[in-house]
Parts: C-alpha cells; structure tokens; sequence
C-alpha cells in the first residue's frame, strides 16, 4: 500500500475505534505527521488520562505507554512496537534499586519517568527532564537517590543543596554525541544558540546556552529572538521545530543522534495495531497502584 493509502486508513480506522494517536518528539517524521498530538514523555500521559477516546495507540517506547497505562487504567493502551524499549530504563531493575536503597536507608528515591513501572513502583516520585530539580528540591530531605540517569543525576546535583546519589544509567543516544562535533558546529555557526538535553554528558551540557526538555526545546527555539540553533538532542526533534518555525534554522551536529528505539514504529505497524487492536500494554494492579502514587506525587509539586 502506498504510504498515503496507508495514512488515510490510519486516520479512518482511529475515528472508527475511537482512537487517540500520540507520538513521542523522537518519532519518525510520517508518525507524527498522523498523530493527534506530539509532545514528551509524561505530556503525552497526561493527555491520555485525560481524553474522552477509549483507545490510545501511544508511538514511542515501552515505558511511555506504561506510565499511559499507569495514568489511564481504564483505557486500552497500544503499543504499535512492544519491542521498542528504552536501554537507559532497562538499566536498572527493581531489585538493584531495593540494593540501594539498603545502602541508603530512609533517603527518598526520585526516579526519572524513563523507567519501568516496577521500578517507579519501587520509588518514593518521580521526575522529568524539564521538573528535575523543582522535584529534588521540594523534599523534605538532605540526600536523594537519583535513577537511572547519570547525567541528568550529574545536571540536578549541580542545581541542589542536597546530598546527591547517582545510579550509574545513561541514554546511549545521548552519551554518543561527541564533544568534537559540537565544537565544530558551534565554530561554524558562531550565530547559533546550542540547546541540549540533560541527558547529554556534562562536557557536552558545559557547552550549552540552554538546557532543557524536549518540549522545553520548542518552548525556547519559538520564545527567543536567535535565528540559528544547534539541537542537542536525538534528530527526531527536527520535524516539528521546522514545521513551527520556518523561518529559523535548526541543525543537528552528529549524525549519530538518533534512538533505534525510537526508530522503529512504521506507519505499517501502527496501522496493523489498529487493525488487531493489539499489543496491549498492561501494568499488574498493584505494581500499578504504588507507580501511580510515584507519579502523582510529581504531578503535586508546585510549579515555580
Ligand atoms: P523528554 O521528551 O521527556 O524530554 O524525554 C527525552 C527522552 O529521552 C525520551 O525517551
Ligand atoms: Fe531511551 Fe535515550 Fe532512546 Fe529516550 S532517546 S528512548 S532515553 S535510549
């Protein structure tokens, strides 16, 4: 079938079932081209808690549809690839966290949402790239445990007064970036501002004029007065910031920023998602109820 063919048929079978499109930021340019909404990680949760659809079909990874199902219990949550994960959330398991949190006992476990739902469910709340440090400092506590990311653990622990320890995880996509690429495009577009993700190492994040979210990304290349950005962050990003801002320029400095996980929904699968309403993504009821708790108690954080 054509791609086109394929698109429509997307589009009429979603109204047929009643079905929410969402695509992460990092989807293929033709998923979010037929999504409902683009957005990050948790945004896009949110938005499935609260539709009136019966069905979403979330186009990302494993534990974004989790964190879906988590939020929406009552709706049917599809992952058009359930082997799309994430390598930095598989990096650590319920069970090394409950040794860690051995070593530390009584300091609260804030965990980033690129994680598994057993191990949000083993966590005291949760965080976001663009809430980070907002959470860390609305607790109570002197020290925090910080999962999975090191980076983004590095970034935070930067930006607190609090005693931070760091689970050793990191995104590969991110990690990859090498600084030399950076230093190069930030040399040959001396006008351009370089925005990037805390995901990234600190050698690449002590290079940036802006660091932040996704989302934060498209909230910074649409508010500021500069012309030209470097994107550090995976390519995926691009399609939209383009789509919005036509008038500025937007480049990625390696071609190695891009997440195969994320890669790997095609129009085709989300199609035959559609069709057989399947993969299901469910989260057993009691690790469910303990990694709502964990998120909820981030959605109840004040915002600055
Ligand atoms: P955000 O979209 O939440 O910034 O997350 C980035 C990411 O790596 C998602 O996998
Ligand atoms: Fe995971 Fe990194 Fe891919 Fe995001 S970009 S899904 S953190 S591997």
């Amino acid at each position: 079938m054509a791609q086109e063919s394929i698109k429509q048929e997307i589009r009429r079978l979603a109204k047929e079932r009643n079905a929410l499109l969402l695509a992460h930021n990092y989807q293929r340019d033709e998923i979010q081209e037929i999504a409902d909404l683009t957005g990050d990680s948790l945004g896009l949760s949110i938005e499935a808690a609260g539709t009136d659809r019966q069905v979403i079909v979330f186009c990302g990874v494993h534990f974004m549809a989790e964190s879906a199902a988590i939020l929406a219990p009552d709706k049917l949550v599809l992952l058009p690839r359930p082997d799309a994960g994430c390598p930095m959330a598989d990096m650590v398991t319920p069970d090394g966290l409950r040794q860690m949190k051995a070593r530390h006992p009584g300091v609260p476990v804030v965990t980033y949402v690129n994680s598994s739902a057993a191990v949000k469910a083993e966590s005291d709340i949760c965080c976001t790239s663009a809430n980070a440090v907002r959470v860390v400092n609305s607790l109570p506590a002197a020290e925090v445990l910080l999962v999975p990311d090191r980076n983004l653990g590095k970034y935070i622990a930067e930006r607190t007064d609090k005693i931070c320890h760091l689970w050793d995880g990191y995104c590969p996509t991110h990690e990859r970036l090498p600084v030399a690429e950076v230093q190069r495009a930030m040399q040959d577009h001396p006008d351009a501002l370089f925005m990037a993700h805390p995901e990234c190492p600190p050698e690449i994040l002590a290079l940036a004029h802006h660091i932040c979210s996704t989302s934060g990304m498209y909230d910074y290349a649409q508010s500021s007065p500069a012309r030209k950005f470097i994107v550090g962050t995976e390519a995926g990003i691009l399609w939209r910031l383009r789509r919005d801002n036509p008038e500025k320029e937007f480049i990625l400095p390696s071609s190695r920023l891009i997440c195969p996980n994320m890669k790997l929904t095609s129009l085709e699968d989300v199609l035959h998602s559609l069709q057989t309403m399947s993969p299901q993504i469910t989260v057993p009821a009691d690790v469910r109820e303990r990694a709502r708790a964990t998120l909820e108690r981030m959605l109840a954080v004040p915002r600055d």
